[in-house]
């Protein structure tokens, strides 16, 4: 499709949007009764809401394959789909702690403790904290047991969730109002985020709270550290952000501002560095064509449904290309199929920018390495390359770790995504021109093509190791052998 079509398509489907008047209609609930207050258990919501509760339960279900590209789904076999031997970069920027060992996609929301309790343990280093976005038990946890909430080994914490609810995952009280079932934020962590940003969480909109319930999880926060690396809080860095602009900028400055907020340290440049987990609502609320639109995470992933006589909002939340792109045809009035095109369109460009920024990057950090033994072998390194080259390596490798883990592969908003990748792009070329001026200074001879070793970092991952394959050999274009890999788009499966 040449642009003018690509324009007229567009203009065509604004004005159908238009004519179609693309307000999602409310549901009305049916209500058989009332719940009572500081009510966890959602079998007793169930017995209330019965139709919402069944298409609840259905988050164990398992997602067919075949129908996204790069969100495979899983089935008995395959239980997750493994994000580090997908995008071999990952291994090696994050070997030093749990991430590089174990990182897979994500799963239904029934998983979402299930699947803690079955990672790797290295990942649970952090301590009880690690629950604050996963069961429903975490405010009163952290309100009942204070600093040792956030510190003490996840296991304990863990057990002091009541037994039957050891399991449970997001649930009704994570959500709802009991009284008015009006979608409600419940977590501490987002109300005081929100209040950061000037946002007072009891005077959203209906429409702002069916994003919002998703951001009390699906955000990115920082575990702050104490001296011994034992976790002492957990929030989101929004501070100096504004509603609908929380950036990466932003985000890095606030993970910068503090050593204490520097959770790991990255093996191969031995810095201590920060992290960012899937950033989807600062990424979607950012300026983003659907977000300008009014549209919530809810009219996307829990798209209206009829069972019998009623419509009920969809409470199997998943990803739309896995239920025919119900919620897109509320708005669009193309195809499933030419809809899934063009979501796949626009992660394909994604997924080539990411590749291309974290290979970059990638690259940049064992030119760290090389100088790092260089000083070690008495060369000396000037100082002020150095150090701009490092303060560029930690620019590009925050935007890397973003657009890597924001769940969508960029359709959450696809120019936000290209400016992140580009600029990371940018700044780890720079790093490596500058690495490789200090290192040519100091004597030391390099080569063009840097080996990344993508192989050793992938063998080496304790036992949860995956194998390298030979799917995984690379072919870069500017004929690097060891920069790029054809997993993501060749479709590499577990
Ligand atoms: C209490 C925290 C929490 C809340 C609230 C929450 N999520 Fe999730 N969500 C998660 C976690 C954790 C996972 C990954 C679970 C796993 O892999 O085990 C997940 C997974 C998902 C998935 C992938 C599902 C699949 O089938 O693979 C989607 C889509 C999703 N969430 C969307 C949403 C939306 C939309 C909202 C708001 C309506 C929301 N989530 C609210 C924590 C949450
Ligand atoms: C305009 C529709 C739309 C909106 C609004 C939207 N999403 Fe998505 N979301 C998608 C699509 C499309 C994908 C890609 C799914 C795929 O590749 O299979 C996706 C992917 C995801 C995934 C990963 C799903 C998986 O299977 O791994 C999560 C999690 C998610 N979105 C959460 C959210 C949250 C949270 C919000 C609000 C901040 C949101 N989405 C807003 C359409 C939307
Ligand atoms: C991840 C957040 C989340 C969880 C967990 C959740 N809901 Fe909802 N629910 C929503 C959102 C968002 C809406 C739409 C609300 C709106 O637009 O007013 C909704 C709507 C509803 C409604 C209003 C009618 C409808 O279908 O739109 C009922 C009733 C309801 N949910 C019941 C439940 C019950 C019962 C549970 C637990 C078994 C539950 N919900 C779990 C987010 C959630
Ligand atoms: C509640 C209504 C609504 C829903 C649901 C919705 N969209 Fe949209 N979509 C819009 C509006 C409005 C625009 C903006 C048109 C414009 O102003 O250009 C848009 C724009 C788009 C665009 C072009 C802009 C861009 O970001 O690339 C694509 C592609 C798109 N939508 C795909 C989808 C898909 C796929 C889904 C389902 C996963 C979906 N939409 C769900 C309303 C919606």
């Amino acid at each position: 499709m040449n642009r003018k079509t690509y324009f007229c398509g567009m203009l065509l489907m604004v004005g159908l949007i238009i004519a179609a008047g693309c307000t999602p209609e409310k549901v009305e609930p049916v209500r058989v009764g009332t719940i009572a207050d500081g009510e966890m258990d959602p079998a007793n919501w169930g017995k209330i809401y019965p139709l919402e509760y069944d298409s609840w339960v259905k988050t164990k279900e398992p997602r067919p394959a075949g129908k996204s590209k790069y969100k495979k789904g899983y089935d008995t076999d395959l239980v997750t789909y493994d994000k580090l031997s997908e995008f071999p970069y990952m291994p090696l920027l994050f070997n030093g702690w749990g991430f590089g060992i174990e990182y897979n996609e994500p799963r239904g929301h029934h998983y979402m403790v299930i699947d803690q309790l079955e990672v790797d343990p290295s990942r649970l280093k952090a301590g009880g904290v690690c629950l604050t976005c996963k069961t429903p038990f975490a405010d009163n946890m952290q309100k009942d047991m204070g600093h040792s909430y956030f510190a003490d080994p996840f296991l304990d914490v863990h057990a002091k969730i009541p037994k039957q609810f050891q399991q449970l995952g997001a649930s009704c009280s994570d959500c709802h109002d009991n009284k008015t079932m009006s979608p409600l934020v419940t977590r501490w962590t987002l109300k005081g985020a929100l209040t950061q940003i000037g946002v007072n969480s009891d005077q959203t909109t209906r429409q702002e709270r069916r994003s919002l319930v998703c951001a009390q999880c699906h955000v990115t926060y920082i575990v702050s550290k104490d001296k011994d690396m034992k976790s002492t809080a957990v929030f989101f860095p929004w501070q100096g952000s504004k509603p609908g602009n929380i950036s990466i900028e932003n985000i890095i400055k606030v993970i910068k501002s503090d050593p204490s907020y520097l959770e790991w340290k990255q093996n191969v440049t031995g810095f201590k560095v920060g992290y960012i987990r899937h950033p989807e609502y600062e990424f979607f609320s950012n300026n983003s064509v659907h977000s300008q639109a009014g549209v919530a995470c809810a009219d996307c992933h829990m798209p209206y449904i009829k069972v019998g006589a009623n419509k009920i909002s969809d409470h199997n939340i998943m990803s739309p290309l896995k239920n025919e792109l119900r919620a897109c045809q509320q708005c669009h009035p193309q195809s499933p199929q030419a809809l899934t095109q063009q979501v796949h369109a626009i992660q394909d460009r994604t997924i080539s920018m990411m590749n291309r920024s974290g290979y970059a990057t990638a690259v940049s950090a064992k030119l760290f390495e090389i100088a790092h033994k260089a000083q070690a072998e008495g060369k000396v390194i000037d100082e002020k390359l150095y150090a701009k080259a490092k303060d560029l390596y930690l620019e590009a490798l925050y935007r890397v770790i973003f657009i890597g883990a924001e769940n969508s592969i960029g359709f959450h908003n696809p120019s936000e995504a290209g400016r992140i990748c580009g600029d990371a792009i940018a700044f780890a070329g720079k790093c490596e021109n500058l690495l490789r001026q200090a290192l040519t200074k100091a004597g030391v001879d390099i080569p063009a093509d840097i080996n990344l070793e993508i192989k050793k970092y992938i063998n080496e991952r304790g036992q949860k190791k995956l194998k390298f394959r030979p799917e995984m050999e690379f072919k870069d274009p500017f004929g690097n052998q060891d920069l790029i890999t054809p997993a993501a788009s060749q479709g590499i499966t577990g």
